[in-house]
């Protein structure tokens, strides 16, 4: 049977775009499921362009109830692929999926991540260290925002005069080149 995989997003979903887009002819895996705290969210609308099934929950159904938990099971998931998700995954959850919940970040963990580092106030904070190098990082999510062990790092140097826009296009190339793999990586070695 396919590996299957359900990715969590609260936003565009571009990262979702690639792993969707990368596993759809797949014979190992597949994207199952799609799941968002924001009904407005764009992903829903790339996940309903590749028929695959999505999921809408609020913060009682996610933080006061096994709903979100159980429907993984249900749907046999292997892997959970957080892709720009912004809230906090409970305990429930962490215990039903133990290192089988994975996270990107777009900087160098351990620098610049943490509960409020998301988005462009990343990328702004490394140009306000000056910071010569950015990148990646992709790494397996635990109990606190961006600390759980890593697992894959991607970098790009950061040139005098790089704006904003420049580390953030970079930043989103490496991610969208990199997730999709790293996530095939990790499910071959599942058994
Ligand atoms: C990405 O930069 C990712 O690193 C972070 O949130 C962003 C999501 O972007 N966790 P998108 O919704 O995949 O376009």
């Amino acid at each position: 049977m396919r590996k299957r995989i359900a990715i969590f997003a609260s936003g565009s979903g571009s990262n979702a775009q690639k792993i969707m887009e990368h596993f759809k002819y797949s014979d190992s895996s597949e994207v199952a499921l799609v799941l968002s705290n924001n009904p407005e969210a764009f992903v829903l609308q790339r996940a309903d362009n590749f028929e695959i099934p999505t999921h809408v929950f609020d913060r009682h159904d996610f933080y006061e109830s096994d709903e979100v938990v159980n429907l993984l099971k249900r749907l046999d998931i292997d892997l959970v692929v957080l892709a720009g998700f912004l809230w906090l995954v409970p305990d429930n959850l962490l215990k039903a999926f133990p290192n089988k919940i994975i996270n990107i970040h777009p900087a160098l963990l351990p620098k610049f991540g943490g509960k409020g580092m998301y988005g462009d106030k990343v990328h702004k904070a490394v140009l306000a260290a000056g910071e010569e190098e950015h990148g990646i990082t992709i790494h397996f999510v635990n109990e606190n925002f961006d600390e759980g062990e890593v697992i894959y790092q991607a970098k790009f140097r950061v040139e005098p005069g790089d704006t904003l826009e420049v580390i953030k296009f970079n930043g989103q190339q490496l991610e969208h080149l990199h997730y999709p793999k790293v996530i095939e990586n990790l499910l071959k070695k599942y058994n």
